[in-house]
């Protein structure tokens, strides 16, 4: 039996296109999730967009143009961006799909039935581009205390949802489950926060029509955030009839979700779901921001950084590796291209795809383009099969941590040593001395090796590159090389005629 592995990205609102932050979050979750189908587990991996709420309501009007036309036209546009970005997501969920408004008026049928929503007048404050509902007392000097942004008076009879019921249990499962908020940063902040009191949440609205339909009362719409949580299981079937990838796969494993949104995901979604008898996700994982000098990228400040621009400019390996590697999970990192610049230069041009370059043509030009036999490895040889070997086991246990720059930095210790074992074995010295064949083909056959376990190992980061290097090392059409089961010592068959290809990664001048 495959083990499951179910993981999930915020499903990004319709009111924009998405900027390099929002691909920095999908890419993330891709590189778990192919890491994960690279190391046997059975995946899905579920992106979406978030289509409801006064916020597009208005966004559409402001075109002249009908909710659903407005976010039909750009829903598109993420999905080409996705796929640009190599995003291999299994399904992509709309919350104006049919699927998606049945599971979640179910949902919201169960919790009335059973007393857990009920109906009342309410008198607050709301926050349009964050669609959540304040009370007065929550208000940082007048303003939204997420986003310090001004907030509208609310009147209206509602539905209430009774999460102070559940504030207890909430706790208990937190404290049960230490890995269920993360990083451990967040996980204090959502205990202060439950701890500091919850009301009950106002999970419906009158003043506008985009959304779901409250079913029994057809007059109020599903609060967004209700409405925008329950696709992580609508998604799967549930309560379609068909529940085969819903039985399969909740609960999920990893939520990953931007910091702003983690009080949604650790507070109100697991409350939903204790509410209605669902089994809790394992984990709701925070990822920190890229940051601008300028400040928050927006469309009004003209300083939003298409990430398609740069796909296109640079390639989209390379801004894969860029991000994965330069925003470690859980922190804020600035933006700048200078540093993506950098990066493709030094490890992508001058380490990696030198590494590439310079062993296939020492191959040609020393051997005649066919490797040889390795003899017996010598002391410098073992260090280097060593520390390859080391690496699979040690890439797996930094995914686990959630360390996608650290996994990454481990390879790129591989790629550094497999520079360095060149300069120190001089393949050509070797080759000025006909008695020194046999070790000069023990050398380039050790770096082909690890030219192999790279490829293998970048796969889930930069899915591109591999496809780049294994015609060059003429294993294009042995696909059980490619594999995590693959990565023993000396799989690489001796013998291999190979070609050298252009460079992996073109400098970029500047
Ligand atoms: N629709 C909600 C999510 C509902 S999930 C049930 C939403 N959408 S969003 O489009 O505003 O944001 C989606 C994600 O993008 C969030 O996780 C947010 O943190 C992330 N990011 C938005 N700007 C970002 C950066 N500048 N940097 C990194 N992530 C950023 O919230």
């Amino acid at each position: 039996m495959k083990k499951i592995f179910y993981i999930t990205t915020p499903i990004y609102y319709p009111s924009s296109s998405l900027h390099i932050g929002h691909a920095y979050t999908t890419v993330a979750a891709d590189a778990f999730a192919r890491f994960k189908r690279l190391t046997g587990h059975d995946v899905w991996f579920l992106t979406g967009s978030d289509e409801h709420g006064q916020k597009i309501e208005r966004s559409a009007r402001e075109k002249g143009k009908s909710p659903q036309e407005y976010v039909d036209h750009i829903v598109e546009g993420f999905k080409l961006l996705w796929e640009k970005l190599l995003i291999s997501n299994d399904d992509f969920i709309r919350t104006t799909e049919e699927r998606h408004k049945k599971a979640v008026q179910t949902v919201f049928q169960k919790l009335y039935d059973q007393g857990d929503i009920y109906k009342a007048s309410y008198k607050g404050w709301y926050c349009t581009p964050c669609e959540a509902m304040w009370t007065e007392a929550r208000l940082e000097e007048g303003m939204c205390p997420d986003c310090a942004r001004p907030v509208e008076a609310v009147e209206e009879e509602s539905y209430f949802f009774r999460m102070s019921n559940y504030a207890g249990r909430l706790l208990d499962y937190i404290e049960a489950n230490p890995d269920f908020i993360q990083p451990v940063s967040r996980r204090n902040e959502m205990v202060s926060f439950i701890n500091s009191g919850l009301e009950d949440l106002c999970v419906s609205r009158t003043t506008f029509k985009w959304g779901i339909p409250v079913p029994f009362d057809p007059d109020h719409v599903i609060y967004v955030w209700v409405d925008a949580l329950t696709n992580y299981i609508s998604a799967l079937g549930y309560a379609s009839g068909d529940e085969t990838l819903y039985k399969k796969f909740w609960p999920a494993d990893i939520h990953l979700v931007g910091k702003d949104i983690v009080r949604f995901h650790s507070i109100i979604w697991p409350i939903l779901l204790m509410a209605a008898g669902i089994e809790l996700p394992r984990q709701v994982m925070g990822h920190g921001w890229l940051l601008l000098e300028s400040g928050k990228m927006s469309k009004s400040l003209g300083n939003v950084i298409d990430p398609l621009e740069l796909i296109d400019k640079y390639g989209v390996d390379a801004v894969r590796y860029y991000l994965l590697r330069e925003v470690p999970l859980g922190v804020d990192v600035y933006y700048s291209e200078q540093a993506l610049i950098k990066r493709i230069n030094m490890d992508l041009a001058n380490d990696l795809g030198n590494l590439v370059s310079r062993t296939l043509g020492m191959v040609q030009k020393y051997l005649g383009g066919t490797a040889g036999t390795p003899g017996q490895p010598e002391g410098v040889d073992l260090e280097l099969i060593n520390l390859a070997v080391d690496l699979p086991p040690a890439v797996r246990e930094l995914m686990d941590k959630r360390d996608l720059s650290g996994a990454l930095a481990a390879i790129w210790k591989l790629v550094g040593r497999a520079n360095k074992y060149v300069d120190e074995t001089q393949p050509w010295s070797l080759n000025k001395d006909p008695a020194q064949k046999e070790r000069l083909a023990t050398i380039l056959y050790n770096m082909m090796e690890c030219l192999r376990f790279i490829g293998v190992l970048v796969t889930p980061f930069m899915p591109l590159t591999p496809s780049k290097i294994w015609p060059q090392l003429n294993i294009k059409d042995k696909p059980e090389l490619h594999t995590w089961d693959s990565l023993t010592w000396g799989r690489l068959p001796a013998g291999l005629t190979v070609r050298r290809e252009q460079a992996l990664f073109p400098r970029i001048e500047v």
